[in-house]
């Protein structure tokens, strides 16, 4: 692959993806930016800026296509677009469930399927998936959110082992918190039940919910994290599946798998790490 790449971004219109998008325009690629609605990007000859909602599957194989077919190529696939919801298990109902996971989830799928026959013909690609912390453990109150991106990693997993033939790489980005809106403005509210004021109390200091949307839930810097990804992007000698990016990512995967180890040691057929280490 060439250094100089096309990308493919979504949900580019601010947040991470708006990040990413100057970091690789910076870099001299030429990048499609996919958006919804109104964006700030700035006008720049090599930025192409789309529409595209990623619950509409006919749509996100239309943008891949169009642009592939415009721009002669398609290198680089970032599935960034995404949002969270507040709500436990029994608070979410049907439409948010599905809402939640056509974006999340079903948004990264229909996305890839358009580009791996792109990047099967050019002889290689690289797609990555913004996933996150969460998709290693989980949170009261996130558990849809959760759901949509352990799926997320579960497809990509297994599409990476088989497309790697193809040359094509697969990257699973999990950044702890980033400065953007995410938690704040962006953050879906299933109707709260009172059943679950007191867990809202204990995680959040408050039962109280939408919260107020102003401001960043603070965290690492989209810029670094972007820098992060397009870092990992260049170096082809980096056969990393997934990506752990921001200061806290490294200490939440940690304790999330800590705790599911934890879990498994319960079952007295588990191997114990003492067995393990006295190799009996
Ligand atoms: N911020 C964090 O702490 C954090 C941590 C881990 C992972 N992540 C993940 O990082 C990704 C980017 O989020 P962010 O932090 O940049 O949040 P953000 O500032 O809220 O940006 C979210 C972006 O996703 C777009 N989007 C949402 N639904 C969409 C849809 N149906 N079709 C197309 N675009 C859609 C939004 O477009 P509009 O402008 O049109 O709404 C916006 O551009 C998400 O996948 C998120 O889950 C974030």
């Amino acid at each position: 692959m060439s250094t100089r790449q096309v990308w493919m971004i979504t949900g580019a219109g601010r947040g991470l993806g708006r990040a990413l998008t100057l970091a690789a325009l910076a870099e001299g690629h030429t990048v499609v930016a996919t958006v919804r609605g109104e964006h700030t990007l700035p006008a720049h000859e090599q930025l192409h800026v789309r529409h595209l909602d990623v619950r509409d599957r006919a749509m996100a194989t239309a943008v891949v296509e169009t642009a592939a077919s415009e721009l002669g190529r398609l290198d680089v696939l970032v599935n960034n677009a995404g949002y969270g919801l507040i709500g436990a298990i029994e608070e979410v109902d049907e439409n948010e469930a599905r809402d939640l996971l056509d974006t999340d989830l079903l948004g990264p799928l229909w996305l890839s399927q358009a580009a791996l026959p792109v990047m099967r013909r050019q002889g290689g690609g690289h797609i990555v998936q913004i996933s996150t912390v969460g998709a290693a453990g989980t949170m009261p109150t996130l558990g849809l959110y959760n759901a949509a991106k352990w799926g997320l990693e579960g497809w990509s997993e297994a599409m990476a082992a088989e497309v790697a033939e193809f040359g094509v790489r697969t990257t699973i980005v999990e950044p702890g918190a980033i400065d953007t809106e995410w938690g704040a403005g962006s953050m879906h509210f299933a109707t709260p039940a009172p059943a679950y004021d007191n867990l809202r109390v204990r995680l959040f200091g408050t039962a109280e919910v939408p919260w107020p949307p102003s401001g960043t839930g603070g965290g690492t810097s989209s810029t670094a994290i972007a820098a992060a990804v397009l870092s990992h992007v260049a170096d082809h000698s980096d056969r990393r599946l997934r990506l752990l990016v921001g200061e806290d990512a490294p200490g939440h995967v940690r304790a999330a798998l800590d705790r599911r180890i934890e879990d498994y040691d319960l079952d007295p057929r588990w191997p114990s790490a003492a067995t393990d280490e006295a190799g009996t």
